[in-house]
């Protein structure tokens, strides 16, 4: 399954504004009568929107670089490239966790090389949890969100540095 991430397109966009997941994961569902403005927001290239396709052509999740992967009430302050992700509902929950996240972390590294990246996931995410943690990351804090009292984590992965002599 040869996974590439590439810039997104308006019709990506749209089909990500109209996504339904089932519960508990329905959190993660866009407010339906918001379309325009969540489509203009993943193609706003401030947010650092990409598309994950199988075999070069297949839609199949996003990722975004920065600002975008914080919640609100989390402390941002320590330096690291905030990861948001997203896969098409209907490809969830089949055991592919690792390839996605792997594809992302390469992408993030050919084009941010960052020392440290982080993520942001609901504590009730034990599916999500699990593909991070199993990529590397640890918890390094948790915090409420600001506005709908939901417990979240922060994991980081430190990326290997090359060391001096
Ligand atoms: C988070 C996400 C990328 C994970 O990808 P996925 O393909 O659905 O994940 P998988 O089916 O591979 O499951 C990941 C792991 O969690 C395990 N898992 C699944 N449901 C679980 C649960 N309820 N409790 C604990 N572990 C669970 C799986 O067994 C799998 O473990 P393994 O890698 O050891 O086999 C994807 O579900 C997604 O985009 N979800 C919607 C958005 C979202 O959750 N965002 C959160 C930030 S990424």
């Amino acid at each position: 399954m040869p996974l590439s991430i590439q810039p997104l397109d308006e019709a990506n966009a749209r089909e990500i504004a109209g996504w339904h997941y089932d519960a508990p994961y329905n959190f993660y569902n866009l407010n339906p009568d918001e379309i325009e403005q969540n489509v203009d927001y993943f193609l706003d290239p401030r947010n650092n929107f990409y598309g994950i396709f199988e075999d070069s052509r297949e839609f199949v999740g996003y990722c975004s670089f920065g600002e975008d992967g914080q919640v609100p009430g989390g402390d941002y302050s320590m330096p690291g490239l905030d990861i948001g992700m997203g896969i098409c509902p209907n490809l969830t929950g089949q055991g592919r966790g690792c390839y996605y996240v792997a594809a992302v972390l390469d992408f993030a590294q050919q084009m941010f090389a960052p020392p440290i990246v982080r993520v942001t996931i609901a504590a009730f995410n034990q599916r999500a949890l699990h593909v991070w943690c199993g990529a590397g990351f640890h918890i390094v804090d948790n915090f409420e969100h600001q506005y709908q009292s939901v417990p979240f984590f922060i994991l980081v992965r430190e990326n290997a540095r090359v060391l001096k002599d």
